[in-house]
This record gives C-alpha cells, structure tokens and sequence, in this order.
C-alpha cells in the first residue's frame, strides 16, 4: 500500500464557506470579515481574473483569446499579502481594483480554458483551519463540498450607489448613470457565459444586503455557518 500523500489534492475535511455573488454586493468586505472572525483564510477569486486581464493587456494578449490567456495564467507568478497583491514581485493592488481590470476580468472570465487553469490554483487556498472563498462560482464548481454557501446580494440600483460612492471617495469623479450601466452589462455577461456562470446553488443561503449593514450580513454568514456545522 503506497503512502497517503502528504499534500491530498481535495482536502475536503476542510471546512469552506463559500460566498458567490454579483458585482458590488459587499460579498468581498464580508468574506474577509468572516475569514477574521473565524482565524480562516481568504480567497478572492475574482482578483485572479483581474491579475489575469492586466497581465494579458501588459502583454498585448486580447481580452477574447482564451487560449493565450489560460497559457499566460500558467506562468504568473502571484502572492497575496493582506491587501497587497503582487505580480512578478510588483505591487498592483491599485490597477488590479480598477473598474477597467473589474471589466476585463468579466471578459477573460467567460473562457472555459482559463477558468480550468484556475482551478486548482484556487483549491489550493483550501487549507488549515479553513477557507472563505468569494466569487461567482465557489459554491457551483470550485468548492462544490463546502461546508456552507451563500448566495449574497443586492438590487442593482443599491449596488450602483455603493460602487458610485466608492469611487467619489477614490477618484472624485463618477456618474452614476454610467456606474448602474457598468454593472448592469457585467451582472448580464457572468450571468449568461456558458462557463460556470453566476448562479444561486439549491443549497445556499440567499443574503439580500440592501437593507442591511456590513455586521447584519457579517452575523448572518457566521449563523449559517454554525448551523451548518
Ligand atoms: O469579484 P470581482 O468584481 O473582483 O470579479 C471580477 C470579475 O471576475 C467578475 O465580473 C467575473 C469574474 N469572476 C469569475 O468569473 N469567477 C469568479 N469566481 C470570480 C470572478
């Protein structure tokens, strides 16, 4: 009998909170203030299809060539640093959190050949103690197993307004016609693509978050958590 390897590729004894919803739900800040209040670690998935679409526009690879992308993946070298990322070494957290690599990812994102090569680069944040994951397909195909899925949301027009004052904060500038336009078209592409589009699974909780604060939606993730365990 050959001996158990010491790295199983699904470690599924492993707890996973799995957090999939559309753009500017919030499910980003409460992921990661799940992953604190429980000592897990944090995946946020859709920062590796934005590194992707930088390192493809860097490389003047088109955002519609699948192939290249998915081969290109294969040679980023990526480290995420609290709320640093780095490619190459290189500190990109700013442009990666743009809205124009938040558009570029939606548009690498619809390739099944990326997505692929991104599988299991994301399965490896699976590890001890445990792992809340955010992102459009978590709970659907990365972690089919987890311990407990959400489904977290908001109404477009709530979500424009957040974004919107997001981005007054950043940049001083925005409208919010064009910011609800934005997401809107970006809620409609990750919702249509053939590959492993943005869907509820049967077994997750729906959190609607517009008429909640940061902590409401915070407890109600954990409390589903508790309940599932
Ligand atoms: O969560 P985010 O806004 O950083 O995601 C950016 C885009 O990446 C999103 O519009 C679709 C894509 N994405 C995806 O297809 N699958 C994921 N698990 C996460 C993100």
């Amino acid at each position: 009998m050959s001996a158990p390897s010491p790295f199983p590729l699904t470690p599924s004894h492993i707890p996973v909170i799995a957090i999939d919803g559309p753009s500017a739900s919030g499910k980003g800040t409460v992921a990661q203030r799940v992953a604190r209040q429980l000592g897990f670690h944090y995946l946020d998935s859709g920062a590796l299809y934005r590194i992707v679409a930088l390192a493809a526009e860097r490389a003047g690879i088109e955002w519609g060539d699948g192939d290249s992308l998915a081969t290109l993946a294969a040679t980023l070298q990526i480290v995420f640093e609290g709320d640093d990322i780095f490619l190459h070494g290189e500190n990109v957290s700013t442009v990666v959190r743009s809205e124009a690599m938040g558009k570029g990812a939606s548009e690498v994102a619809v390739h099944q050949a990326l997505r692929s090569q991104l599988l299991n680069v994301q399965q490896i944040f699976r590890r001890e103690p445990g792992l809340v994951a955010d992102g459009r397909d978590m709970g659907s195909v990365v972690f089919k197993d987890a311990e407990a899925k959400v489904f977290l949301t908001a109404g477009s027009q709530v979500r424009a307004e957040r974004r919107y004052k997001q981005l007054i904060e950043k940049e001083n500038h925005a409208i919010l016609a064009h910011v609800l336009a934005d997401i809107e078209a970006r809620d409609a592409r990750d919702k249509s693509r053939a590959s492993a589009p943005l869907i509820q699974c049967d077994d997750a909780l729906f959190l609607d978050t517009s008429q909640l604060t940061i902590d409401e939606a915070v407890e109600k993730v954990l409390q589903h958590y508790r309940h599932t365990n």
